[in-house]
Protein backbone atom coordinates (compact mmCIF):
# COMPACT_ATOMS: atom_id res chain seq x y z
CA UNK A 1 0.00 0.00 0.00
CA UNK A 2 1.45 3.60 -0.48
CA UNK A 3 1.70 5.77 2.20
CA UNK A 4 -0.38 8.77 0.57
CA UNK A 5 -1.76 11.33 2.01
CA UNK A 6 -4.87 10.45 3.15
CA UNK A 7 -6.44 13.71 4.10
CA UNK A 8 -5.73 17.18 1.80
CA UNK A 9 -6.99 21.18 2.00
CA UNK A 10 -6.47 23.00 -0.59
CA UNK A 11 -6.30 26.69 -0.09
CA UNK A 12 -9.42 26.56 2.38
CA UNK A 13 -10.45 29.49 4.04
CA UNK A 14 -13.11 30.27 6.71
CA UNK A 15 -14.43 33.30 7.10
CA UNK A 16 -17.12 33.42 10.64
CA UNK A 17 -20.24 35.85 10.02
CA UNK A 18 -19.29 37.14 6.53
CA UNK A 19 -20.37 40.65 5.89
CA UNK A 20 -20.92 41.89 9.09
CA UNK A 21 -18.79 43.97 11.68
CA UNK A 22 -17.91 40.78 13.79
CA UNK A 23 -16.79 38.96 10.73
CA UNK A 24 -13.44 36.90 11.22
CA UNK A 25 -11.65 35.10 8.94
CA UNK A 26 -10.37 32.00 10.69
CA UNK A 27 -8.32 30.50 8.12
CA UNK A 28 -6.69 31.91 4.84
CA UNK A 29 -5.68 30.11 2.40
CA UNK A 30 -4.53 26.88 4.07
CA UNK A 31 -3.36 23.55 1.88
CA UNK A 32 -2.07 20.53 3.72
CA UNK A 33 -1.81 17.06 3.30
CA UNK A 34 -2.61 14.50 6.39
CA UNK A 35 -0.53 11.17 6.01
CA UNK A 36 -1.97 7.90 6.18
CA UNK A 37 -1.51 5.76 9.58
CA UNK A 38 0.51 8.75 10.87
CA UNK A 39 0.08 11.19 13.83
CA UNK A 40 -0.38 15.05 12.53
CA UNK A 41 -0.31 17.18 15.33
CA UNK A 42 -1.95 21.16 14.39
CA UNK A 43 -0.16 23.63 17.32
CA UNK A 44 -0.54 27.55 17.64
CA UNK A 45 -1.70 29.96 19.92
CA UNK A 46 -5.28 30.12 21.03
CA UNK A 47 -7.67 31.70 18.22
CA UNK A 48 -4.70 30.43 15.33
CA UNK A 49 -7.36 28.53 14.09
CA UNK A 50 -7.13 25.00 15.19
CA UNK A 51 -10.35 24.51 16.04
CA UNK A 52 -11.42 25.88 12.77
CA UNK A 53 -9.51 23.71 10.36
CA UNK A 54 -9.99 20.22 12.57
CA UNK A 55 -14.11 21.26 11.59
CA UNK A 56 -13.36 21.32 8.82
CA UNK A 57 -11.50 18.40 7.87
CA UNK A 58 -14.18 16.54 10.16
CA UNK A 59 -16.74 17.56 7.94
CA UNK A 60 -18.39 19.63 10.89
CA UNK A 61 -18.17 22.72 8.72
CA UNK A 62 -18.28 23.39 5.60
CA UNK A 63 -15.01 25.75 4.24
CA UNK A 64 -15.98 28.98 2.84
CA UNK A 65 -13.53 28.37 0.12
CA UNK A 66 -11.18 25.74 -1.21
CA UNK A 67 -11.18 22.25 -1.15
CA UNK A 68 -10.99 19.01 1.00
CA UNK A 69 -10.45 15.73 0.28
CA UNK A 70 -10.96 12.79 2.29
CA UNK A 71 -9.68 9.63 0.95
CA UNK A 72 -9.41 11.16 -2.42
CA UNK A 73 -12.79 12.56 -2.28
CA UNK A 74 -13.73 16.21 -2.73
CA UNK A 75 -15.96 16.42 0.49
CA UNK A 76 -16.96 20.55 0.39
CA UNK A 77 -19.53 20.17 -2.83
CA UNK A 78 -21.42 16.61 -1.20
CA UNK A 79 -24.73 17.75 -0.02
CA UNK A 80 -25.42 17.42 3.86
CA UNK A 81 -26.93 14.42 3.76
CA UNK A 82 -23.68 12.15 2.52
CA UNK A 83 -21.50 15.24 4.44
CA UNK A 84 -23.02 13.42 7.52
CA UNK A 85 -22.12 9.89 6.69
CA UNK A 86 -18.82 10.82 5.78
CA UNK A 87 -18.35 12.41 8.99
CA UNK A 88 -19.95 9.37 11.01
CA UNK A 89 -18.21 6.80 8.83
CA UNK A 90 -14.96 8.71 8.98
CA UNK A 91 -13.37 9.90 11.84
CA UNK A 92 -14.06 9.75 15.51
CA UNK A 93 -14.10 12.99 17.59
CA UNK A 94 -12.26 13.52 20.79
CA UNK A 95 -13.47 16.45 22.29
CA UNK A 96 -10.90 18.56 24.95
CA UNK A 97 -14.30 18.60 27.71
CA UNK A 98 -14.82 14.47 26.14
CA UNK A 99 -18.93 16.02 26.17
CA UNK A 100 -19.56 12.52 28.10
CA UNK A 101 -23.34 12.48 29.34
CA UNK A 102 -22.62 12.77 32.93
CA UNK A 103 -25.51 10.54 34.07
CA UNK A 104 -24.91 7.68 31.33
CA UNK A 105 -23.06 4.72 32.00
CA UNK A 106 -19.86 3.80 30.35
CA UNK A 107 -21.70 1.42 28.15
CA UNK A 108 -24.31 3.76 26.97
CA UNK A 109 -21.42 6.89 26.08
CA UNK A 110 -19.67 4.50 24.32
CA UNK A 111 -22.53 3.46 22.13
CA UNK A 112 -24.12 7.07 21.53
CA UNK A 113 -22.44 7.32 17.98
CA UNK A 114 -23.97 4.36 16.61
CA UNK A 115 -27.53 5.49 17.58
CA UNK A 116 -28.03 7.26 14.14
CA UNK A 117 -26.68 4.24 12.31
CA UNK A 118 -29.23 1.14 11.51
CA UNK A 119 -26.77 -1.23 13.65
CA UNK A 120 -28.58 -3.96 15.16
CA UNK A 121 -28.10 -4.11 19.02
CA UNK A 122 -26.39 -7.46 19.20
CA UNK A 123 -23.76 -5.90 16.93
CA UNK A 124 -23.29 -2.72 18.83
CA UNK A 125 -23.41 -4.69 22.31
CA UNK A 126 -20.35 -6.73 20.72
CA UNK A 127 -18.40 -3.62 19.34
CA UNK A 128 -18.87 -1.74 22.78
CA UNK A 129 -17.73 -4.57 24.57
CA UNK A 130 -14.28 -4.74 22.23
CA UNK A 131 -13.80 -1.43 22.74
CA UNK A 132 -13.87 -1.40 26.33
CA UNK A 133 -11.43 -4.29 26.72
CA UNK A 134 -8.96 -2.75 24.44
CA UNK A 135 -8.73 0.46 26.68
CA UNK A 136 -9.08 -1.22 30.60
CA UNK A 137 -12.82 -0.27 30.64
CA UNK A 138 -14.27 -3.64 31.05
CA UNK A 139 -14.87 -3.08 34.95
CA UNK A 140 -16.40 0.27 34.96
CA UNK A 141 -19.04 -0.44 32.08
CA UNK A 142 -21.82 0.19 34.63
CA UNK A 143 -20.09 3.24 36.50
CA UNK A 144 -21.69 6.58 35.40
CA UNK A 145 -19.86 8.97 33.88
CA UNK A 146 -19.86 11.45 36.62
CA UNK A 147 -18.13 9.18 38.76
CA UNK A 148 -15.37 8.58 36.55
CA UNK A 149 -12.20 9.87 37.21
CA UNK A 150 -10.65 12.03 34.81
CA UNK A 151 -8.34 9.58 33.11
CA UNK A 152 -11.04 6.92 33.01
CA UNK A 153 -13.11 10.01 31.23
CA UNK A 154 -10.55 10.31 28.99
CA UNK A 155 -10.50 6.56 28.06
CA UNK A 156 -14.24 6.49 27.43
CA UNK A 157 -14.23 9.49 25.27
CA UNK A 158 -11.61 7.62 23.22
CA UNK A 159 -13.54 4.28 23.01
CA UNK A 160 -16.63 6.90 21.87
CA UNK A 161 -14.11 7.74 19.17
CA UNK A 162 -13.26 4.34 18.26
CA UNK A 163 -16.63 2.34 18.21
CA UNK A 164 -17.48 2.97 14.74
CA UNK A 165 -14.58 1.86 13.54
CA UNK A 166 -13.32 5.39 12.13
CA UNK A 167 -9.97 6.09 9.91
CA UNK A 168 -9.66 8.90 11.08
CA UNK A 169 -9.21 10.31 14.84
CA UNK A 170 -9.50 13.35 15.36
CA UNK A 171 -8.25 15.25 18.73
CA UNK A 172 -9.02 18.85 20.12
CA UNK A 173 -7.02 19.05 22.98
CA UNK A 174 -7.36 16.32 24.03
CA UNK A 175 -4.66 16.65 27.00
CA UNK A 176 -6.06 19.99 28.83
CA UNK A 177 -6.98 17.74 31.96
CA UNK A 178 -4.54 15.01 32.12
CA UNK A 179 -1.02 14.91 34.15
CA UNK A 180 1.71 14.00 32.64
CA UNK A 181 1.04 10.25 33.10
CA UNK A 182 -2.05 9.79 31.68
CA UNK A 183 -0.95 12.17 28.74
CA UNK A 184 1.58 9.58 28.25
CA UNK A 185 -1.09 6.59 28.43
CA UNK A 186 -2.92 8.98 25.88
CA UNK A 187 -0.26 8.87 23.35
CA UNK A 188 0.94 5.27 24.15
CA UNK A 189 -3.53 4.29 22.79
CA UNK A 190 -2.40 6.63 19.78
CA UNK A 191 0.34 4.75 18.59
CA UNK A 192 -1.35 1.94 19.01
CA UNK A 193 -4.50 3.15 16.66
CA UNK A 194 -1.60 4.38 14.41
CA UNK A 195 -0.38 0.85 14.43
CA UNK A 196 -3.62 -0.35 13.21
CA UNK A 197 -3.42 1.98 9.79
CA UNK A 198 -5.25 5.00 11.68
CA UNK A 199 -4.66 8.22 11.02
CA UNK A 200 -4.51 11.02 14.05
CA UNK A 201 -4.77 14.29 14.13
CA UNK A 202 -4.72 16.18 17.25
CA UNK A 203 -4.95 20.13 17.53
CA UNK A 204 -2.58 21.25 20.52
CA UNK A 205 -0.68 23.39 22.69
CA UNK A 206 0.79 21.13 25.16
CA UNK A 207 4.63 20.73 24.06
CA UNK A 208 4.04 17.53 25.56
CA UNK A 209 2.20 16.30 22.64
CA UNK A 210 3.33 18.18 20.22
CA UNK A 211 7.42 17.00 21.09
CA UNK A 212 6.61 13.88 21.29
CA UNK A 213 8.60 10.86 19.12
CA UNK A 214 5.25 9.32 18.09
CA UNK A 215 3.94 12.37 15.80
CA UNK A 216 5.02 12.33 12.47
CA UNK A 217 4.08 15.95 11.08
CA UNK A 218 3.61 19.03 12.79
CA UNK A 219 1.58 21.70 11.29
CA UNK A 220 2.32 25.58 12.84
CA UNK A 221 -0.69 28.04 12.62
CA UNK A 222 -0.77 31.50 13.48
CA UNK A 223 -3.64 34.01 12.37
CA UNK A 224 -5.46 31.29 10.32
CA UNK A 225 -2.69 30.66 8.43
CA UNK A 226 0.08 28.12 8.13
CA UNK A 227 3.34 29.00 9.43
CA UNK A 228 5.53 25.45 8.71
CA UNK A 229 4.36 21.95 7.66
CA UNK A 230 7.52 19.37 8.73
N1 LIG B 1 -18.45 30.01 15.36
C1 LIG B 1 -17.64 31.08 15.33
N2 LIG B 1 -18.12 32.32 15.04
C2 LIG B 1 -17.31 33.40 15.00
N3 LIG B 1 -15.98 33.36 15.22
C3 LIG B 1 -15.45 32.17 15.51
C4 LIG B 1 -16.23 30.96 15.58
N4 LIG B 1 -15.42 29.93 15.89
C5 LIG B 1 -14.19 30.46 16.00
N5 LIG B 1 -14.20 31.81 15.78
C6 LIG B 1 -13.03 32.70 15.78
O1 LIG B 1 -12.10 32.20 14.84
C7 LIG B 1 -10.76 32.30 15.34
C8 LIG B 1 -10.12 30.92 15.36
O2 LIG B 1 -10.78 30.15 16.35
P1 LIG B 1 -10.42 28.62 16.64
O3 LIG B 1 -11.40 28.12 17.62
O4 LIG B 1 -10.29 27.91 15.36
O5 LIG B 1 -8.95 28.81 17.30
P2 LIG B 1 -8.05 27.74 18.09
O6 LIG B 1 -6.67 27.81 17.49
O7 LIG B 1 -8.72 26.44 18.16
O8 LIG B 1 -7.96 28.41 19.55
P3 LIG B 1 -7.84 27.68 21.02
O9 LIG B 1 -6.42 27.26 21.14
O10 LIG B 1 -8.17 28.80 21.95
O11 LIG B 1 -8.81 26.56 21.06
C9 LIG B 1 -10.88 32.94 16.71
O12 LIG B 1 -10.62 34.33 16.56
C10 LIG B 1 -12.31 32.71 17.11
O13 LIG B 1 -12.79 33.74 17.93
MG1 LIG C 1 -9.49 25.29 19.74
Amino acid sequence: METSAYIRTENVRKVYNPGRPDEMTALDDVSITIDRGAVTVIKGPSGSGKTSLLSVIGCMSRPTAGRVFVDGKDVVKLPERFLTGVRRKKFGFIFQQYHLIRNLNTLDNILLPLYPTNMMPPEMKRRALAVMAKLSLSGKQHSRAKNLSGGEQQRVAIARALINDPAVIIADEPTAHLDRGLAAEFMRILASLCGEGRTVLIATHDPFIYGHDLVGKTIAMRDGRIEEER
